[in-house]
């Protein structure tokens, strides 16, 4: 980055910034042009895996063979199924609530039904949540907006094939399940985010592995995580063209509004995982026949490095590449969690193999020495 740039970057306090707290040797955000999965460029493994090689790399630290691949998507793929129990929770949870609520509540309900013991370790639990989560997802939204018990046994491989299989009641093109799983890899796993950060400091108190997952999706549910792409939908189809575009994030950030989608907490000049993503919206959207929604999202991205120097972030151009996919704006977010699972756990088992508690201190700001009044004579 040049003197310039880092002069403009916007300087980060509060909110733990630029604190280091703790190690790890999942994944390495290096900077604007690298990030890196137990030491693999994403570059790579974007460019070449499937989302369960990516997702076996993150839980057992080495990338799988042949056949470690083959019995690993066989396992997840017999955790697709939904017991019945989980499907009547799912017709009962109502049409209105956010699809993130769905996740939540099936997750903690799924820690009832099959819970964490010395039978069902974190692993086999793991896989079943990269298993059961399409599912769940694909079987509550059909249920209440098309009147469908939608069958789990969609005859795919993938997750990627599977969700989308299991959403639009057809086969996807080639295309969308390439550009599906080189999204879940993009959102796999970065660092101490947000809501891996809850997962861990919630299992360091030796709490059940549901319980971190839970507290995640809490954390990246909000608009300022997870939350941004949906966020980011909404506002690419504010507009119809580049000039109208421009103008309105103008008027945004002169009223000091949040755009979504961009600006970051670790990166100052680029998202590295933008650049790969970026080019998935161009293609989906070029051979979708939508091309001003690509045109549109590259005029805010223009506006936003010129006027702020802010840049997208992985959320911004995963919006356009999901709706080209026909997928509803409200799972853009539940998406994510299909993914980050795989983070998620294995920074849940990294935790725990050298735990210690996470509870740090705080600076005191308020009064002190208060003459106490009894409750009848205060005012
Ligand atoms: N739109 C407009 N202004 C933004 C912005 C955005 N997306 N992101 C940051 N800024 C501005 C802030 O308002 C702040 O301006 P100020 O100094 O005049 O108050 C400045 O840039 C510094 O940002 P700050 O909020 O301190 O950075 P942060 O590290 O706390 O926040 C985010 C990081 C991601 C929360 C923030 O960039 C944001 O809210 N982005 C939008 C949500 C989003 O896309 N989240 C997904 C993240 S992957």
């Amino acid at each position: 980055m040049g003197e310039a740039q880092k002069q403009q970057a916007p300087k980060k306090t509060g909110g733990l910034a630029g604190i280091v707290a703790g190690e790890t040797n999942i994944s390495a955000a290096g900077g604007a042009h690298t990030l890196e999965y137990r030491g693999y460029s994403i570059y790579d493994l974007a460019e070449a895996c499937i989302f369960e090689e990516v997702a076996y790399l993150l839980l057992y630290g080495t990338l799988p063979n042949q056949t470690e691949l083959d019995d690993f998507t066989a396992r997840i793929r017999k955790g697709r199924d939904l017991p019945e129990a989980m499907k009547t929770l799912l017709e009962m949870v109502p049409v209105g609530a956010h699809p993130m609520d769905v996740m939540r509540s099936a997750t903690s309900f799924l820690g009832t039904i099959e819970q964490e013991n010395e039978n069902h370790d974190e692993l086999a639990i793991t896989e079943r949540l990269l298993g059961i989560y399409p599912s769940v997802l694909a079987y509550w939204y059909n249920f209440h907006h098309k009147g469908l018990r939608s069958d789990t046994d969609t005859g795919t491989k993938t997750i990627a094939g599977h969700f989308l299989t299991m959403l639009h009641g057809r086969k996807p093109s080639e295309l969308h399940q390439k550009a599906m799983n080189v999204s879940l890899i993009l959102y796999a796993e970065h660092e101490f985010n947000a809501s891996t950060f809850t997962a861990r400091t919630i299992v360091s108190t030796m709490s059940d592995i549901y319980s971190g997952v839970c507290g995640a999706i809490g954390a990246l549910r909000g608009p300022l995580h997870g939350g941004a792409n949906e966020a980011a939908m909404e506002l690419i189809q504010e507009y119809t063209s580049p000039e109208e575009a421009t103008a309105g994030v103008k008027h945004k950030l002169a009223t000091k509004q949040l755009v979504m989608g961009f600006g970051h907490r670790v990166y100052t000049e680029a998202d590295p995982r933008n650049r790969v993503i970026k080019e998935w919206s161009r293609k989906l959207c070029t051979e979708g026949g939508k091309p001003e929604l690509f045109t549109v999202s590259e005029a805010i991205e223009t506006l936003m490095w010129d006027e702020k120097k802010l840049f997208p972030n992985l959320d911004f151009y995963s919006a356009s590449v999901y709706h080209m996919m026909g997928i509803p704006t409200e799972l853009f977010t539940p998406i994510f969690v299909m993914s980050r699972i795989t983070g998620w756990a294995a920074h849940i088992f990294e935790q725990r193999k050298n735990n210690k508690l996470i509870r740090p201190n705080a600076d005191y700001t308020g009064p002190n020495g208060l003459k106490f009044i009894p409750l009848e004579e205060r005012a």
